[in-house]
């Protein structure tokens, strides 16, 4: 193929992409669209072919020795969703964290040059690439800078936008010092295990969530990194973890699994294609045992959370001795009915505690615009924050609250069973 057919096929591509974009509903503004359809994505990703540089899907730049990603190009829907959840106008100041170089000349033909635009990166190997793809493609004036982002970029701040394009746990003080008056962070944030984009606006000493939108990110390295505490119930196939605080008592659950696991079903049913993002957020809120579950089949059926007919979820609460895990069962040719199993001498309890929450999830919650968070100073006192989960990490304590409701707090009968 000569250069001119590559060059003709990699504009396709390009229009193809963006056109699915359009459609999928991940771009909504003319703005993201034009830079969708402008940026060469195939020159910051030169190790592969046009077809893979212009998928829908994320372009692997460098794994750890575990051979997770530490550096992806995001997919296109993921980027276009986040920019279109920064609201970028013409002339803004603009942080990117974490860097590849794409997204960066995404953002840079929507400032236009009046803008500007930094990239920092904590890899020197990532910042390399990137400084030598936007030049290539025609945007050196993004500025790039090698650093750990938990001390933001200050020589260019103040930022109208700060676009995190890394998986965090906190948002780190800098950020927020950096950040121009009426000023947006967005910012894949993760909470008890479950990440959300938000676009944060500053009001007085907190942040508030504008939008929260459904991601997955690639782990923070350097200070702001986090790990999760796990609870290996069954050598390491079966474990709980927890990502904000831990169990007081953790040792109470040793031989949970030797039992037979009780059952509850909710009643409540969902398509199977359909989206239920709020559900994990719910639980949290409502449950303080609230934690993940991971199971890792590579060795063989583990004999927990193998389900006939259903799935699993890994969305779990512990309450002392016991815990249970969100589970699904058909529910005719293409519905799935919510349940939970339980381990434990209180397993059934704490099952029924789940589908008592699936409940009133489905009541209250499933229908509406999703709850709203907050992120405040690590030292607001606790009368001050507004009603709903209170998660405390680091630098931050961040909140999940809830629309109000009708007549909160009632029961709702429902057809099925429970403790089977
Ligand atoms: C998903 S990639 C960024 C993708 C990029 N924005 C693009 O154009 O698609 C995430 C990047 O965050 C970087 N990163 C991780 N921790 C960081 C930190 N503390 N400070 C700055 N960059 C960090 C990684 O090295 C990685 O390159």
């Amino acid at each position: 193929m000569t250069d001119n057919t590559d060059q003709a096929s990699a504009a396709e591509l390009r229009q193809e992409l963006a056109d699915g974009l359009v459609s999928g509903g991940h771009i909504t503004s003319p703005e993201v669209e034009a830079a969708f359809r402008a940026v060469p994505r195939h020159l910051f990703a030169p190790g592969v072919s046009l077809e893979e540089a212009y998928a829908d899907d994320i372009v692997a730049v460098k794994r750890d020795e575990h051979g997770v990603y530490i550096s992806t190009i995001s997919a296109p829907n993921i980027q276009a969703l986040q920019l279109e959840q920064a609201e970028l106008t013409p002339g803004m100041r603009v942080l990117e964290i974490g860097s590849g170089g794409y997204n960066a000349a995404l953002i840079a033909e929507i400032v236009g040059p009046g803008g500007e635009v930094t990239t920092v990166d904590i890899d020197p190997d990532v910042i390399d690439r990137a400084a030598m793809f936007l030049e290539t493609a025609g945007y050196s004036r993004v500025r790039v800078v090698l650093a750990d982002a938990e001390g933001g970029v200050p020589e260019s701040a103040p930022y109208d936008r700060i676009l995190v394009t890394v998986g965090a746990w906190d948002i780190p003080p800098a950020w927020i010092d950096q950040l121009a008056e009426g000023g947006r962070i967005v910012v894949p944030l993760r909470v008890k295990g479950v990440t959300r984009s938000l676009a944060l606006e500053r009001e007085g000493d907190h942040l508030v969530s504008r939008s929260q939108r459904v991601c997955g990110f690639v782990k923070m390295q350097g200070a702001g990194a986090h790990d999760e505490h796990l609870w290996l119930l069954r050598g390491t196939q079966v474990a709980l973890r927890f990502d904000d605080g831990n169990l007081a008592e953790p040792h109470k659950l040793n031989g949970v699994l030797a039992g037979t696991p009780a059952a509850a079903w909710s009643g409540v049913t969902v398509e199977r294609t359909e989206p239920f993002a709020n559900l994990p957020l719910w639980m949290m809120t409502a449950l303080p045992g609230y934690c993940t579950l991971a199971v890792d089949t590579s060795d063989g059926d583990p004999g927990v959370a193998v389900e006939e007919g259903g799935r699993w979820f890994p969305f779990a609460t512990v309450e002392g001795d016991s815990f249970a895990y969100l589970s699904t069962r058909p529910a005719g040719e293409s519905r799935v009915e919510f349940g939970a199993h339980g381990y434990g001498p209180r397993g059934g309890q704490v099952a029924k505690a789940i589908v008592e929450q699936v409940r009133r999830w489905d009541r209250d919650y499933r229908r509406g615009r999703g709850p709203s968070f907050t992120v405040w100073p690590i030292d607001t006192p606790e009368d001050v924050l507004p009603e709903g989960a209170v998660i405390t990490k680091r630098h931050t304590r961040v909140t999940i609250s809830w629309p109000e409701v009708e007549a909160p707090g009632q029961a709702v009968p429902h057809p099925s069973s429970e403790g089977e």
